[in-house]
């Protein structure tokens, strides 16, 4: 957890010069609250760390993709790593060059392929022969040629959450290993694409270094019969997955894990060779809060319940992957501390945010759920019809809401009932 952006003065929780409560007040709850300074301590890790290298960071939008914080990474002149063309739109009106965008995901559209490729992305990191034929037709109908890279399954186990790792053979991710050099040989054959990279992306949340250095070994193998089969590899994109401390783990730093992997890379003779980082969660995690406001405490025989205005629809990660969050009173109090599973509004049992919580709360009380600024607000929804929460950026003293809360009228005014 980021202990200088979101730490306590005088017993109230801040985000860098602002007050928690403060925010709250001013803007309601639930609220994501995300801190600008911390957002830049993280990508500048990695933005130095590749400094002098040929190594460049293309954050992932998927995990926080609101404009605010899209246009504090492309102001330090950061790439992006998109799965929609929707993302697309969000990163060319955040201020992000195309240029210096990667396309990954599994099931591109036509259409998506087409908007990408008039606006011009650095690559697209391509996942199966289908998908080749289809962006290469796609390429060839609007007269251009498509830089791309295949995302190669290098089959090792990053040892985290089974929901989150993607690098293993039993996943929809990638084109298998095996099948990889004679996938090449195919995509080197079609006019309308050009050859680029090698990319893959082996899980998320991931705590170690090793599963990425055993990758990289695998990936690296592959690059020299691709190169001896007469195709040139520019770059080496190893994906994001970096992992970060939501309770007791230990992830590695990321300018080490960065120095590392190109140290390995250099050492494998590649060195001449690009090299990429998608990192998502890494550098927006810890830089995001979600304000939640205690609506009751329910005491009972087996389970006290402290029913929070946040809920599964705000956080999906709890309910979707038994995911820990760190939940605190945003004011220190003197009143008994009880255990408490922290749940939402929410009809369904799968609707908690905490369980089993130490906390010295009553009702009415400000709680701060802890590394949300990542696959937070991004992962939200209107279950139940809640309007998704609003976002604020502190920035030093100064807090700006970067997107409104949603009403209700807005949630279904697109829905029309049948004639009489
Ligand atoms: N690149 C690709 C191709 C990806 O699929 C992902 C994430 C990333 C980069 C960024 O990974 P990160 O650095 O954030 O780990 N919703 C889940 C996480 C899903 C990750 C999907 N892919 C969660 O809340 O834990």
């Amino acid at each position: 957890m980021n202990q200088t952006t979101f730490a306590f003065v005088d017993g109230v929780l801040h985000a860098e010069g602002v007050s928690t409560v403060s925010l709250a007040r001013q803007f309601g709850t639930p609220l994501y609250v995300y801190s600008r300074a911390a957002l830049t301590q993280a990508y500048e890790a990695y933005a130095n760390a590749c400094a002098g290298r040929r190594a460049s960071v293309h954050v992932a939008v998927k995990a926080n993709s609101n404009l605010a914080v899209l246009n504090v990474f492309a102001r330090l002149g950061a790439g992006f790593d998109i799965v929609s063309s929707g993302e697309l739109a969000r990163v060319l009106t955040a201020g992000g060059k195309a240029e210096n965008v990667v396309f990954s995901g599994v099931g591109k559209s036509a259409e998506e392929m087409r908007e990408a490729l008039a606006a011009g992305v650095k690559c697209f990191n391509v996942e199966s022969i289908p998908e080749l034929d289809r962006l290469n037709a796609v390429a060839a109908s609007m007269g251009k040629t498509a830089p791309v890279s295949l995302r190669v399954n290098p089959d090792v186990d990053p040892k985290t959450h089974p929901y989150i790792s993607t690098g293993l053979k039993a996943n929809k991710f990638g084109v298998a290993f095996d099948d990889a050099r004679a996938t090449y040989r195919a995509a080197a054959a079609m006019p309308n694409l050009h050859v680029v990279g090698i990319d893959c992306h082996i899980g998320s949340q991931i705590t170690e270094i090793a599963p990425y250095l055993d990758a990289v070994d695998r990936l690296l193998e592959l690059v020299e019969q691709i190169e001896a089969d007469g195709t040139k590899i520019h770059h080496v994109d190893v994906g994001g997955g970096l992992g970060i401390q939501y309770d007791t783990e230990t992830p590695p730093d990321i300018g080490e894990f960065v120095k590392t992997l190109l140290d390995h890379i250099d050492a494998r003779g590649h060195g001449h060779r690009a090299v990429f980082f998608e990192p998502g969660r890494s550098v927006t995690g810890n830089a995001g809060i979600l304000l939640t406001r205690v609506e009751f405490l329910k005491p009972g025989e087996e389970k006290n319940f402290a029913i929070v205005d946040a809920a599964m629809n705000d956080l999906a990660r709890p309910a979707m992957y038994q995911a820990f969050h760190a939940i605190e009173p945003a004011v220190k109090r003197d009143v008994s501390a009880h255990v408490y599973d922290v749940v939402g509004p929410v009809c369904e049992s799968g609707d908690w945010l905490g369980r089993d919580r130490q906390l010295a709360i009553e009702a009415g009380d400000l709680l701060a759920i802890r590394s949300a600024g990542a696959y937070g607000f991004v992962m939200s929804s209107n279950y139940n019809t809640r309007p998704r929460a609003a976002e604020v950026m502190v920035d030093g003293s100064h807090a700006q809401i970067v997107r409104e809360r949603e009403n209700v009228k807005e949630l279904f005014a697109g829905e029309t009932v049948l004639p009489k």
